[in-house]
């Protein structure tokens, strides 16, 4: 089965999927190791839950970012990742990791991009007005959300939402295309010609 190093911030429900998914041993990837950039993350509890080694890469133990950076890739490779999987979490990687680990970095973003990139984007989506938002998973690039479209899925805005409502309906669509998406990659690759991504 394809390793996968996923990177956490937050609650790790995405990451729970993973785990979820991966007690089918027909699942064609095992997460291996989940990491944080802070040591609170429930997601890293979730983890232990599941018998997964964990390890927290802490910016402010570091002279800069790039010493960070340089850390934090050294922590994943240590578990010789197939795949890392960011699922919430919520910094931006530095050029020498997305060197490090080129292709193979896959990110789960809460709306539909290019629009609404960055760490608002729910918010951002209800701020701007959008009847249809969603949830978007791409490879990451040195940008900001950037990266190619592996899959979306679309989500309705209901006039009475609020970001709490709106972003869990979005994660509930969002774990299972995360998961699918995943499942595609770690069994099939993909290739990527320009902006375009195949998985055969
Ligand atoms: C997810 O909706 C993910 O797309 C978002 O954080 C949430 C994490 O939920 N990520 C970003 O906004 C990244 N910019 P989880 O911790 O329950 O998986």
């Amino acid at each position: 089965r394809a390793r996968l190093v996923v990177l956490v911030s937050g609650s790790g429900s995405n990451l729970q999927a993973l785990l979820d998914a991966a007690t089918d041993p027909r699942f064609p990837a095992e997460v291996v190791a989940v990491g944080a950039d802070v040591p609170d993350a429930y997601g890293l509890e979730r983890a232990a839950g599941a018998d997964v080694p964990t390890f927290v890469v802490e910016p402010s133990a570091y002279a800069d970012r790039a010493a960070w950076t340089d850390a934090l890739a050294d922590a994943v490779a240590a578990h010789e990742p197939d795949w890392v999987v960011c699922a919430g979490f919520m910094r931006i990687l530095g050029a020498a990791f997305v060197q490090r680990f080129a292709g193979r970095i896959v990110n789960t973003h809460p709306a539909l991009l290019p629009s609404f990139p960055g760490a608002h984007g729910v918010r951002d989506a209800m701020a701007y007005g959008v009847k249809v938002t969603g949830c978007t998973v791409h490879l990451v690039d040195e940008g900001v959300d950037t990266g190619p479209i592996l899959a979306q899925a679309s989500v309705a805005v209901r006039a009475d939402d609020d970001e709490p409502s709106l972003h869990e309906r979005i994660k509930t669509v969002e774990r299972e295309l995360l998961v699918e998406t995943v499942a595609a990659l770690a069994a099939h690759g993909c290739t990527v010609t320009g902006r375009k991504v195949t998985i055969p």
